[in-house]
């Protein structure tokens, strides 16, 4: 239980997810996780327009006068989206399979399935259905430039799309238990799944901090509050959602895993501080 860096992730992957399956992309724990999930399904009763749910899901930005509820369940959706178009990119170039692959990109690849899946569950609340939509272009392209760097420059390039995709998640988990305090159940659920994501992201960021050198953790850091800007910007609900300063100002702080973990129900492990 001592072991630290690289060695310790790879131990608390394995009490985390249990074994890991790649071919049928399962992870045992994840697996006895949706079995709880869906042996006690929690439904909204705020009413959302599946209609306008799906049309806005396919904007750029959404159209004027819908609330913070859709913005935040279309905001879910999207950070979905673009999640899915990397996770199966990289799995579709075989980037974390092979003899020579360490057998954490196993599973941090499957973790990353099993966001998607979350996500679709945050959705399901409200019994709007899962699609598959492609992120924007310029999500398309940035995802495009981390599947496909060459394994040295990606670490910290990944590594800094991690730490910003730590603060949309954290920043989405508060501001849905927010906007559905009225139904606890609803607001536990949203945490709940929201917090399963961020666990894993704090987990991939510390593995690409420990995969850096000093100096590549310098540029990790530098280029996070971009990319976070960046992701903002792009998932253009979030820019809606959040105040513009004090966005940037939690970007442009030092990333804060204690504040970012505080109060999560699971196990963290942090292999290197980015
Ligand atoms: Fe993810
Ligand atoms: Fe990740």
């Amino acid at each position: 239980m001592n072991a630290t860096g690289i060695d310790g992730y790879r131990d608390y992957l394995a009490r985390r997810d249990g074994d890991a399956d790649l071919l049928n992309r399962r992870l045992a724990s994840r697996e006895d996780f949706f079995g709880w999930l869906e042996a006690d399904p929690v439904r909204s009763k705020h009413r959302i327009d599946p209609h306008a749910f799906a049309q806005n899901l396919r904007r750029r930005r959404p159209e004027p006068g819908v609330d913070r509820r859709m913005l935040f369940l279309l905001a879910t959706a999207k950070l979905n989206q673009a999640e899915r178009f990397g996770v199966g990119l990289g799995e579709t170039y075989g980037n974390n399979s092979g003899d020579d692959v360490p057998p954490e990109r196993v599973y941090m690849e499957l973790e990353e399935h099993y966001h998607t899946r979350l996500l679709a569950y945050v959705l399901d609340i409200f019994g709007l259905p899962f699609q598959v939509v492609p992120p924007p272009f310029v999500m398309r392209q940035f995802v495009k430039t981390a599947v496909f760097l060459p394994e040295r420059t990606s670490f910290m390039f990944v590594g800094a799309s991690e730490m910003a995709g730590c603060i949309m998640f954290h920043e989405l988990r508060r501001i849905g238990v927010e906007l559905f305090a009225d139904e606890p159940e609803v607001a536990a659920r949203i945490d709940r799944l929201y917090s399963e994501i961020l666990t894993d992201e704090v987990g991939h960021v510390g593995y690409c901090a420990a995969r850096c050198t000093s100096a590549e953790r310098a540029v990790m850091r530098r280029l996070y509050p971009r990319i976070g800007r960046l992701f903002a910007r792009q998932t253009f609900e979030i820019s809606l959602l959040t105040d513009r300063d004090e966005l940037r100002g939690m970007l442009d702080r030092p990333f804060d895993v204690e504040e970012l973990t505080a109060g999560l129900p699971t196990e963290t492990f942090l292999a290197a501080h980015p």
